[in-house]
């Protein structure tokens, strides 16, 4: 061993404070990051969720103009999460939301506090009447690694193509991982669009680590069920979110079937009792009812469990959402894109044969899971059964605009294919009589 000079002690001395001021994570930090906007289901309202690392105060300072002051304040709660990883990181969960928003205006908005604040963003309050046309951005499953369709949800959000997103189950893949952190990147990663759009979710199995935790703690859904059911209406359409995983993770509680089944029903016959307002009965839930995907999941086999309940016969959604009338099943899961002809049972029932989508006698189901994640896309069987219309194994999500009380458009786009729409089709009701399908 030869005793170092002192001045090359000092150096790798200096080499190493250096280097290690430089690793010092972000955290502890009081400067408000993974911002992210969702509807409270209130007219008039928004909230803003956003994460620090040190307890702070919760404002969001709001206004009209696109510079200058922001003249509106909001105060809201702030809630520690601690995820259930080994190093149990605590992250703290602000929850701000805006009400008396004048409908259709934009807003220009910063959240933080006296200890720090985030960049200005920009979201448009949401209308509270039936009769506009809501366009929203619908996908399933997309990962932190991999993201195929964030680039253009990014582009598309900037030029104020949607008024909200629908994001229908497994996020970040998965949020709990690497002591949640993944779910911290996750987030940050959605921001330049959540921070803009409500954007509105339901759980997938991705998201069943410790109780769901990571999903009930970062997103802030409409009601006060943790966000794994409920619902909002928006422009002529009602949609329903709810967890078809409450039917695979049983040991967190077979009374979770039971609830859910017994509030969708409730909830179903609400719809109905106002839809002459609001004609559309929309639902989102991950897995789907059927697939034909050449994996081994659920809807591959004759019985699944959301579409027949459980043992096959105890709270299926099937009869439940066809006796209430519901047009349009939206699922996620299966990484690709499919649509249904009008179904009920295994069944196909067009409209017509030459316009089935024209007053269809059953609802109309889209599986669109091909956001992108690290898994990749999902094959599908060589053969597809009689029921599918259309099948997509390519990048890319849905999008669904509600024209009015009589006409949807659905679209899916491919980012494979550089944005080309891939499927084109428009779901048309008449405005009276949409509980019976007959
Ligand atoms: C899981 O969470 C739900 C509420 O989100 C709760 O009702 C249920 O009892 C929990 N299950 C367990 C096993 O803790
Ligand atoms: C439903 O309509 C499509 C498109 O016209 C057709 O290919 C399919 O055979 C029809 N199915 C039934 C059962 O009528
Ligand atoms: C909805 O829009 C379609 C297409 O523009 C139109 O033909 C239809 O009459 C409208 N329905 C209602 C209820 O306004
Ligand atoms: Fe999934």
């Amino acid at each position: 061993m030869y005793p170092l000079h002192p001045c090359w002690s000092c150096c790798c001395l200096l080499l190493f404070f250096s280097l290690g001021v430089q690793e010092v994570p972000k955290e502890p930090s009081a400067a408000p990051e993974q911002i992210h906007l969702s509807y409270s289901g209130e007219p008039g309202s928004m909230t803003v969720t956003w994460t620090t690392w040190v307890p702070t105060d919760s404002e969001v300072q709001f206004g009209v103009q696109l510079t200058g002051p922001l003249t509106f304040r909001a105060q809201g709660t702030v809630s520690p999460f601690v995820d259930g990883g080994h190093l149990r990181r605590k992250l703290y969960i602000h929850r701000v939301t805006l009400q008396g928003l004048l409908p259709g205006i934009q807003y220009v908005y910063r959240c933080g506090s006296t200890q720090g604040w985030s960049r200005r963003f920009r979201f448009r309050a949401l209308k509270n009447e039936p009769y506009w046309s809501p366009r929203l951005a619908v996908f399933g499953d997309m990962g932190t690694e991999n993201p195929k369709a964030l680039p253009r949800l990014r582009r598309d959000t900037q030029q104020g193509m949607y008024d909200a997103v629908l994001h229908v189950g497994d996020f970040a893949y998965d949020m709990h991982q690497d002591n949640a952190r993944i779910g911290d990147a996750f987030m940050r990663l959605i921001e330049p669009v959540a921070a803009s759009l409500p954007y509105m979710t339901c759980p997938g199995n991705h998201e069943e680590r410790y109780n769901f935790s990571n999903y009930k703690a970062r997103f802030s859904m409409p009601g006060d069920n943790e966000g794994l059911w409920y619902s909002w209406d928006l422009g002529p359409a009602h949609i329903i979110s709810f967890s078809t995983e409450v039917y695979f993770f049983l040991h967190y509680g077979r009374h979770m079937v039971e609830r859910q089944f017994h509030w969708l029903e409730r909830d179903l016959q609400k719809a109905n009792e106002n839809r002459a307002n609001r004609p559309w009965i929309i639902t989102m839930g991950h897995r789907p009812m059927y697939c034909s995907n050449a994996d081994l999941d659920d809807c591959t086999w004759h019985e699944s469990k959301v579409r027949k309940g459980l043992f096959g016969k105890l709270f299926g959604l099937e009869d439940l959402f066809y006796k209430y009338g519901v047009d349009l099943e939206l699922w996620a899961h299966e990484h690709s894109y499919e649509r249904l002809w009008p179904i009920y049972n295994y069944r196909v029932f067009n409209g017509s044969r030459e316009m089935p989508y024209n007053n269809p006698r059953g609802p109309v189901h889209i599986i669109t899971g091909s956001a992108g994640c690290e898994e990749r896309l999902t094959r599908f069987t060589l053969f597809p059964r009689p029921w599918s219309a259309v099948r997509v194994k390519e990048y890319g999500y849905t999008r669904l605009h509600i024209l009015n009380g009589t006409h949807m458009h659905i679209q899916q786009v491919s980012d494979d294919q550089d944005g080309k729409i891939v499927d084109d089709v428009w779901v048309v009701r008449p405005l009276l009589n949409r509980m019976m399908y007959l």
